[in-house]
């Protein structure tokens, strides 16, 4: 009877054990967790739903957009970069802008993978692309806004206003700002 006891101990202890290592296993198996924060983090930085693709884009990208006159080409910001400036920007590229805000075909964190940028050659422009980027004046970037840039997915933006349009031109350099994603 006592016996018979510790046998059914030995094989419950014996049943314990093979489970914990199955867990352990499993675990292991199963490779890291997902974790919340994780996730969430990458999709912070990364896009949204429906906010186009993730990653860096193309860089450097081909570049053969018409020049603006040379009086606008040369015309620099008027504006301070302050944060109500970048937030102007932010809030107009993100989702403002009539009739399609600029995110769908440029993508949220700029790199030029909008939803809307499949099939469109030439591509969208790459903001974060800091080799294309510097070649580009504010100036330049101001007149294609304004005036779109013809035979291209590129449209005119005839309804903003100055002011708005340079906000943007801020924003948009702050996609190819080092530490910037
Ligand atoms: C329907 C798609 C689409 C939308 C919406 C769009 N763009 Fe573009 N954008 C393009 C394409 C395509 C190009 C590439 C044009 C080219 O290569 O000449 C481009 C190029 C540009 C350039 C590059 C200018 C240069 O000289 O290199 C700027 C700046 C720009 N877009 C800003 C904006 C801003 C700001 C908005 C929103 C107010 C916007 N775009 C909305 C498709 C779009």
């Amino acid at each position: 009877m006592v016996q018979g006891f510790s046998r059914q101990r030995k094989i419950s202890v014996g049943l314990i054990l093979a489970l914990l290592m199955f867990g352990m296993i499993a675990e292991v198996w199963a490779g890291p967790p997902m974790g919340h924060g994780r996730r969430h983090h990458m999709r912070d930085y990364r896009g949204h739903h429906g906010q186009g693709f993730a990653g860096d884009g193309f860089c450097p990208q081909v570049r053969a957009t018409a020049q603006a006159p040379d009086d606008i080409r040369n015309q620099p910001n008027p504006l301070e970069p302050s944060r109500e400036t970048l937030y102007g920007g932010e809030s107009l590229f993100q989702g403002d802008v009539q009739p399609v805000a600029c995110k769908i075909c440029h993508g949220a964190n700029g790199n030029g993978l909008g939803i809307m940028a499949q099939g469109l050659n030439p591509p969208p422009r790459n903001f974060g692309c800091q080799e294309t980027m510097q070649e580009v004046s504010d100036g330049q970037l101001f007149w294609i806004i304004r005036n779109g840039s013809p035979g291209t997915g590129m449209p005119a933006f005839k309804d903003l206003d100055d002011r708005k349009i340079w906000q943007i031109v801020h924003y948009l350099r702050q996609f190819s700002q080092p530490g910037k994603k």
